[in-house]
């Protein structure tokens, strides 16, 4: 994707993404970087309303394939209406949750058959794939019980239980072993200031990102 370059920011329950988007974000601005901040499921009207039906309501409001079908039909009209024409207008796109979190939820997670989502990345994002994955690590003891303390409705992924954020934890590994080019493993423990030092490290070697 000409000039564009793709970041998307990955892990559990309450390991810290949001606030280290926002750094890097303004980092990146500074350095004169047109940057697009966005996030998944989400970031156009149209995934934003999808959005809404998938993160409320019961637990088990929603199969891991339909989730699954929910998530793609968001990200194909994100794709579509943000990141693709931010991507060709050569902005640095930082998002918050991609493909890989439908891996991890709804695939490694949630039971969901691998082969289906496989084919769904084929067809759905074609070229449309962050060229670095930050994979935020954090025992989920601990990334649930900060995300409990926030006053945050949509928490219908953070209700299922400590066996289904292991299996989590557990699918985002599994992917950052896989694709050791693309994927750099963050460890979300200790303040942010020390989080964002192990990701501006984890970015250094992108050409033109950070000067
Ligand atoms: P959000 O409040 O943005 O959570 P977080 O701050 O942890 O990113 O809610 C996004 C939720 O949606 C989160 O629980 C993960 C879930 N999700 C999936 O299950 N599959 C997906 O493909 C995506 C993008 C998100």
């Amino acid at each position: 994707m000409s000039g564009g370059l793709f970041i998307s920011f990955e892990g559990g329950e309450g390991v810290g993404k949001s606030t280290q988007v926002r750094r890097l974000a303004a980092r990146l601005q500074a350095a004169g970087r047109e940057v697009v901040v966005t996030r998944e499921p989400g970031g156009s009207p149209g995934a934003e309303a999808i959005r809404n039906l998938v993160l409320n309501g019961s637990a088990d409001r929603w199969s891991p394939v339909t989730e699954t079908l929910l998530m793609y039909a968001s990200r194909r009209d994100h794709i579509e209406r943000t990141l693709r024409p931010a991507l060709e207008r050569g902005a640095v796109v930082l998002c918050d949750r991609y493909a890989d979190s439908t891996r991890a939820y709804q695939g490694a997670a949630g039971g969901a058959d691998p082969d289906l989502i496989s084919a769904l990345e084929t067809f759905i994002l074609e070229d449309v794939r962050p060229v670095r994955t930050l994979v935020f690590d954090l025992d989920p003891e601990a990334g649930l019980a900060r995300a409990l303390g926030r006053p945050d409705a949509e928490a219908r992924f953070e209700s299922k239980g400590l066996d289904f954020h292991r299996r989590l934890r557990a699918g985002f590994l599994a992917i950052a072993r896989d694709e050791p080019a693309r994927c750099r493993v963050i460890d979300a423990a200790g303040d942010p200031d020390q989080v964002e030092a192990r990701i501006l490290d984890a970015l250094a070697d992108l050409p033109g990102v950070l000067g």
